[in-house]
């Protein structure tokens, strides 16, 4: 099966001017997305991500190595056409309406007519900005709408690929939650999601699998569920067990030379706890 995404040797230095040298933003970097994955792009800030996704996008030229996209050279039209993108830090002209964005986005990858003034209606329910929301002036929106509007934007071809770098940044729990629902549903749609974020409680949600950069370098790579399964552990919920029980179980562990590493009442996860707090009209 062709890679959705694929880079070899991927590397990319910037020129800081001559006295001040070169800084390497990517070294060496292979990666593979799959078709129908959800990939998520980890690191800590100035580790490589955005300049990764801007060679795969054709943006940038990488210094050496090559970016495939669907088996076409990255920055290739035949490239370009499978990917929706969502920038960091994405400018909007604040005096269009979320429909005239995404309007503009189809007549710039040439689209018009009834398919997509129908198309723009169907994505501004999917991002949740139907009825009104979407003829507002963008210069009203919250960062929250103004990240699912751009979502709209970069949907609106149909492609199949999205990348989106740091979709839910500034954007409050309530409204990440929306933007991780969304790449579920893309998901089951069957297309491929290439994200970079620094919310790891919902990359953790939404990922497959995770390349984690440092300095340009992959650190770690692989499945979310083998990276986070600890093999050597085993833990067992109980509900109603009595404090002299617990000693007893205890004892019991302990007899056979294992050792309880972690013990006590189940915790809730603090976006769980976040949201459950706020009143209900606050969380959607
Ligand atoms: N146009 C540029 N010119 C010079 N250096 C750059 C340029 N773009 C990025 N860099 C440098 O490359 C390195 C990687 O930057 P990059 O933006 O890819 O990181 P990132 O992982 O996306 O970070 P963040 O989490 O803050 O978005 C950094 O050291 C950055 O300063
Ligand atoms: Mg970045």
């Amino acid at each position: 099966m062709t890679a959705a995404v694929r880079t070899r040797g991927l590397r990319k230095e910037f020129a800081m001017g001559w006295f001040r040298g070169r800084v390497l933003a990517v070294e060496a970097l292979e990666m593979e997305v799959k078709p129908g994955e959800v990939f998520g792009l980890l690191g800590p800030n100035g580790s490589g991500k955005s300049t990764a996704m801007k060679m795969i996008l054709g943006l940038l030229r990488p210094t050496s190595g090559e970016a495939e996209v669907c088996g076409y050279r990255a920055g290739t039209m035949a490239a370009r056409r499978q990917i929706g993108f969502l920038p960091e830090n994405p400018y909007f002209p604040n005096f269009l309406s979320g429909a005239e964005l995404i309007r503009y986005y189809g007549k710039l990858s040439g689209m018009g007519g009834a398919s997509l003034e129908r198309r723009i209606r169907e994505l501004l329910d999917l991002v949740r900005l139907g009825g009104e929301a979407g003829h507002r002036r963008l210069r009203t929106y919250s960062k929250g709408m103004l990240q699912r509007a751009g979502l709209a934007g970069a949907l609106v071809g149909d492609p199949e690929i999205l990348m989106l770098d740091e979709p839910t940044a500034g954007v409050d729990p309530a409204g990440s939650r929306e933007i991780r629902d969304l790449i579920l549903e893309l998901k089951q749609r069957g297309k491929t999601v290439l994200f970079s974020s620094h919310l790891l409680e919902q990359v953790e949600d939404v990922a497959d699998r995770v390349i984690i950069l440092h300095r340009g370098q992959k650190l770690r790579e692989g499945r979310l569920d083998e990276l986070l399964t600890r093999k050597n552990e085993w833990e067992i919920k109980v509900e109603g067990l009595p404090e002299n029980d617990r000693k007893e179980m205890r004892a019991w562990i302990e007899k056979r030379g294992a050792r309880v590493v972690g013990e006590g009442a189940p915790r809730e996860r603090l976006e769980d706890y976040f949201l459950r707090s706020l009143p209900e009209e606050k969380r959607r």
